[in-house]
């Protein structure tokens, strides 16, 4: 098995390519049945979800639109807990249907503090998409939609996901070793 180095920390392949392809192209179907009517509003979640986004939304194929926001929870290979909002979102999201895309759902801070936004701001209805989700970690009420894969609680880099800014550019997903 081929370990790899990023930055300080050495990490073994987790989950290849094909699978994480073929768990996108599962949400994708599932997404494209039940938005149809919805005309949704993806929500991309800086910087962890741009490669899991572009991918999804490649196969998402009901009119749609797309935005970014950006927010920040971790440092190193832990949450601080604390989410702050680093860049919003600019778009009138007043009784839309907007779709959460995060690139992994952990304790789900994150995804509580971007429904308190959204809320505030009066969509119609939330739903979530993400490409991890540690069901372990997770506990908190806010259903989510769409999850690609479902991990224990380790750390993982790749495909997105960073240990302290790098390892974003990996095609494959790796946990620490
Ligand atoms: P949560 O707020 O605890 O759910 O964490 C969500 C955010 O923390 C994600 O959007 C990631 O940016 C980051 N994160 C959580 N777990 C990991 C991991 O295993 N590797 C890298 N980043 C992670």
């Amino acid at each position: 098995m081929e370990l790899i180095t990023v930055k300080d920390k050495q990490f073994k392949p987790y989950i290849g390519e094909d699978k994480i392809q073929s768990a996108i192209k599962g949400l994708a179907v599932n997404i494209n049945i039940d938005l149809r009517d919805e005309f949704p509003l993806f929500v991309i979640v800086l910087n962890g979800s741009f490669m899991f986004a572009a991918d999804l939304l490649k196969e998402v194929h009901i009119p749609c639109e797309i935005s970014f926001i950006k927010v920040a929870s971790y440092h190193g290979t832990s949450s601080t807990g604390t989410v702050t909002e680093l860049v919003g979102l600019a778009e009138d999201v007043t009784n839309r249907t907007v779709v959460i895309v995060e690139d992994i759902v952990d304790t789900g801070a994150t995804l509580e503090k971007l429904h308190a936004i959204l809320i505030k701001r009066g969509v119609k209805a939330i739903k979530v998409a993400t490409m991890l989700l540690k069901p372990d970690a997770y506990k908190k009420p806010i259903p989510v939609n769409y999850a690609g894969i479902e991990i224990p609680n380790d750390f993982v880099v790749g495909y997105g996901l960073d240990y302290d800014g790098q390892g974003r550019n990996l095609k494959d997903i790796y946990v620490l070793a």
